[in-house]
């Protein structure tokens, strides 16, 4: 979800200000989704990188976060969505972390779009933490080093539960992955918009959506 900075910038007004309208974009993402009976849909809210920014905007971004949970917890409910979180959950404040275990309790019986929050994610540190776990498993004998193959290592990264992602929508024009999802997107079919994230309707997903109908995926094979 990139390009809040950018799109306050552009209007004068404080970084905070654009990823308030990011949440904004994230409610009528999470309703698309809803209406194209998505399964799964994984936001990079807060990257692993992202704590190098300034105090302050960590902050605002952790208080909405909070207040984004808080206030839409109902409305997930209604709208029968199960929260979910990857990442390292851990280095989130307290606070964050209660309001998140919190949401995710109570949509916990919701079987529709699964929307998981990428928090202090990173795609190199969850193969390093994958690893430490696989390297855990044979210590206590639960498995032999022989096993291992693609299939058991996802099943030790945050991400076990989930399949891979099919489409990776990238807003604000940039062409990186930045570090989200690497092991999982090996065959995820890439868009790329110049719309800046709080400028993404619900429009601009189905737009995103029909491109990717027109994708031929072959995965390495012939057709
Ligand atoms: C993305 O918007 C939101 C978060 C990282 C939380 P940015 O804050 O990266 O916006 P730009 O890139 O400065 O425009
Ligand atoms: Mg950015």
């Amino acid at each position: 979800m990139d390009g809040n900075g950018r799109w306050a910038k552009a209007r004068g007004l404080p970084r905070i200000k654009g990823h308030e309208a990011g949440a904004q974009a994230v409610r009528e993402c999470v309703e698309g989704c809803g209406e194209l009976k998505v399964e799964y849909l994984t936001l990079y809210a807060f990257s692993a990188e992202n704590w190098q920014r300034p105090k302050g905007e960590i902050l605002s971004l952790m208080r909405l976060l909070e207040k984004f949970l808080k206030e839409k917890t109902p409305e997930l409910i209604e709208k029968n969505v199960r929260l979910q979180a990857i990442g390292r959950l851990t280095d989130l404040p307290e606070s964050s972390q209660e309001q998140l275990h919190k949401t995710i309790e109570q949509t916990a019986g919701n079987n529709g779009l699964t929307l998981i929050l990428a928090l202090s994610y990173g795609g190199r540190l969850e193969i390093i933490d994958g690893i430490k776990s696989l390297l855990r498993a044979i210590e206590l004998g639960h498995i032999d080093k022989g096993m291992i193959d693609v299939e058991m290592f996802s099943k030790h990264l945050y991400t076990r539960y989930y399949p891979d992602p099919d489409l990776l929508i990238r807003t604000s024009g940039e062409m990186r992955l930045s570090n989200f999802l690497l092991w999982q997107m090996s065959y995820t079919e890439l868009y790329v918009t110049p719309k800046l994230w709080p400028d993404f309707t619900k429009k601009d997903l189905f737009a995103a959506v029909e491109e990717y109908g027109r994708r031929q995926r072959r995965y390495g094979g012939v057709e």
